[in-house]
């Protein structure tokens, strides 16, 4: 009797350690998706680990695909197939960084830095808004919620398309939220179509910026704000340092860069296509706080995951290559914060531009 006991109770602690481990710990943070859902985009299972090598090798020397950019977007692709799930798993909707705000949550400093950008670009009622490189739209919904202007957003991934307009769906939001699939160094949108833009730290995966910035003026209308967060070196950074240079490295092979540009290329960028630069500042500096500790803080997490995605994959509840997934983001996890301490890196050099009152449809540099 008292042997039967004890079974029973360790089989009803075991059951209720899987199913913390699991549903519980495994949850999203911002709902969404659980470690059990990991599906890795709109690759079959079975191709999973044989894309992130074909990735892997791609990006391995970042620099050296500039000169083979037509590819970029398809690893781009690739990439976020690879890491969406992962990403709304440990990270929710909005796929990026924000200044640390003392005692707020990360879910409140991310959705302030989300407004700041609405903000910006006098995002309103009744104003038809272009999202560059819009993720799964967390940003959208957090502009969109805050302004009530309508939005479009365009990410090159089909997977986080579908994902983006469930969560649209499920906000309330799909009546004056959209999102197409698409490359934003050729969009699907005619000229002067929009009353406003921005892009949160999507336009680094451009190989040119150029190509993209172009795009975006091509289809904003005469007098149209437009504000990105860029990804940047900062003037700290020191291309004779080996260390610097290999964090820089890290950061561009963990999250699909074609080569990080200088914090003083960007307005001279949006300045060669015609834009006119209104502001430009780089958000991370102090007072504002730390935008990398939400990754150190994760470090234990890392870990735990780590434990739960090998036991999902030998469970075969994940497929086989998510282990290395996992491992490659925690690695650029690591960069990232090295780029945030050193002060050498920031993911969000704001730059403010507006398309001349005056101007024909022509970008400046294709005159
Ligand atoms: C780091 S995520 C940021 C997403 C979103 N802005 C956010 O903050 O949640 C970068 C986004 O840029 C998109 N992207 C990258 N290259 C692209 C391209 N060539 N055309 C369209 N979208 C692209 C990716 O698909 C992804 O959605």
């Amino acid at each position: 009797m008292e042997t039967t006991t004890a079974v029973w109770a360790v089989f009803a602690a075991a059951a209720a350690v899987i199913y913390w481990f699991v549903w519980v710990m495994g949850a999203a943070e911002v709902k969404g998706k659980r470690a059990v859902d990991l599906k890795m985009g709109s690759i079959t299972s079975d191709k999973v680990q044989d894309n992130y090598k074909q990735y892997w090798s791609f990006f391995r020397r970042p620099k050296e695909t500039a000169g083979d950019s037509t590819n970029v977007p398809a690893f781009v692709d690739t990439f976020y197939n690879l890491v969406t799930d992962i990403y709304e798993w440990g990270w929710g909707q909005s796929f990026h960084f924000s200044p640390s705000i003392p005692n707020l949550s990360h879910r409140d400093a991310t959705r302030i830095h989300e407004e700041r950008a609405a903000d910006l670009i006098n995002a309103r009622p009744g104003l038809k808004v272009l999202d560059v490189g819009c993720g799964v739209g967390g940003p959208m919904r957090a502009i969109a919620s805050h302004s009530r202007a309508n939005i479009t957003g365009i990410t090159i991934n089909e997977y986080q398309v579908a994902r983006a307009r469930a969560h649209n769906r499920k906000a309330g939001l799909d009546s004056i939220c959209d999102v197409v699939c698409g490359n934003f160094l050729s969009m699907p949108f005619s000229d002067a179509s929009f009353d406003a833009a921005y892009s949160i730290e999507a336009t680094c995966h451009a190989p040119k910026l150029q190509d993209v910035y172009r795009e975006i003026y091509r289809v904003l209308k005469p007098g149209a704000l437009y504000v990105s967060y860029e990804w940047v070196t900062t003037p700290l950074f020191r291309a004779d340092n080996e260390e610097h240079v290999e964090i820089i490295h890290g950061i561009e092979r963990g999250d699909a860069l074609p080569g990080l540009r200088s914090h003083d290329e960007i307005a001279v960028i949006a300045n060669e296509i015609g834009f006119e630069v209104l502001e430009e500042k780089d958000l991370a500096k102090p007072p504002a706080g730390p935008w990398w500790t939400r990754l150190k803080m994760g470090k234990i997490a890392y870990w735990r995951n780590h434990l739960l995605v090998s036991a999902l994959t030998m469970l075969r509840i994940a497929p086989k290559g998510v282990v290395d997934v996992h491992e490659m983001l925690y690695e650029t996890a690591g960069h990232l914060t090295r780029g945030g301490e050193t002060g050498i890196f920031t993911p969000m050099h704001m730059i403010l531009c507006r398309k001349p009152s005056t101007a024909t449809n022509v970008a400046a540099a294709d005159e």
